[in-house]
């Protein structure tokens, strides 16, 4: 019977999966045949000689010592995809945010707490209201940094919102490329990317070539007032890079899924807490997929997206 150390809470579904392939499921042994995670950070010394494979209920890897297990010759699972759609509609949310007084217009309501009269509160909002007005998303221009599963759902997701949408990723795959939407015009490089957008959404992976890939440079190029979302790592753009944007006017609003300490507090930034695939359905989805992958491996050596 093989071992399974489980090492965060994972999805009900996803550990019926190795149940009833009769593996035994464990949070503590010194002794897996495989280990099944989401976030926590693995280091070289965590993983017991008698490991074999690892699965990972979530798109990214960089919680997981890879180049050790390359070299020790374990597979390393993941589930990408089984998160986009929830990734795609937070981001969907992010652009809603970042065009419309969502936030300060449900502050200031909630800061109205004090008032009984209905009939006050209405004329007082009549005449606050313009303060919260913005801009439709559609007619706008979105550039999409990462056509892969979670860029090019939002790709389409956003053409259906009436943006126009632009596109770039430095490795498009052959099925990626076929997936896309042809109304998606692919630009030849990110700073042209850049220079056009309204919106940029960002969805690589954290690698040598990406991390710190939005920097000065290409900030300085953008069009004036654009508005970055970046969902997908933190370590992809440079924060000082960003707050100079923000201070000279180039980007109007920056919205990301990281809580950046030193971004907290400010008027033209929205934060949150990596939430982006957080749902019943994703976590879901992302453990199901990494149990069946472990399984496949373990009782038919079959190896896929590791
Ligand atoms: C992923 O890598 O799947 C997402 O960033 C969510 C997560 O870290 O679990």
């Amino acid at each position: 019977m093989y071992k399974i150390l489980t090492l965060n809470q994972i999805s009900k579904k996803g550990l019926n999966r190795l149940s009833t392939n009769n593996f035994e499921l464990a949070e503590n042994t010194s002794s897996p045949d495989a280990i099944l995670l989401r976030s926590h950070k693995l280091q070289g010394d965590d993983i017991a000689p008698t490991v074999k494979a690892i699965g990972r209920a979530g798109a990214g890897t960089n919680n997981i010592p890879v180049s050790i297990c390359t070299e020790r010759g374990i597979p390393v699972f993941n589930s990408p995809g089984a998160n986009a759609n929830a990734v795609k509609e937070l981001v969907i949310g992010g652009l809603a945010l970042g065009s419309r007084g969502i936030l300060d217009g449900i502050s200031y309501v909630n800061s109205l707490s004090h008032m009984t009269d209905a009939g006050e509160m209405a004329k007082l909002l009549e005449k606050e209201k313009k303060r919260f007005k913005g801009n439709e998303l559609a007619g706008r221009t979105l550039g999409v940094v990462g056509l892969g599963a979670i860029g090019s759902m939002i790709a389409n997701a956003a053409l259906n919102l009436g943006m126009d949408v632009i596109g770039f990723d430095p490795a498009l795959s052959v099925d990626a490329a076929w997936r896309l939407p042809s109304a998606v015009q692919k630009m030849e490089n990110i700073k042209s990317l850049f220079a056009r957008a309204d919106y940029i959404t960002l969805h690589l992976p954290v690698l040598e070539e990406t991390r710190g890939l939005v920097n000065l440079d290409l900030l300085d190029n953008c069009k004036p007032g654009c508005c970055l979302l970046n969902f997908a790592r933190e370590e992809i753009v440079s924060i000082d890079a960003v707050l100079a944007a923000l201070d000279k006017g180039k980007l109007r609003q920056f919205i990301t899924d990281f809580p950046v300490p030193s971004l907290i507090g400010r008027e033209d930034v929205i934060l949150m807490p990596h939430i982006g695939a957080s749902t019943d359905e994703a976590e879901e989805n992302c453990a199901v997929m990494a149990a069946d992958q472990i399984s496949d491996f373990l009782l038919n050596g079959n190896i896929k997206n590791s």
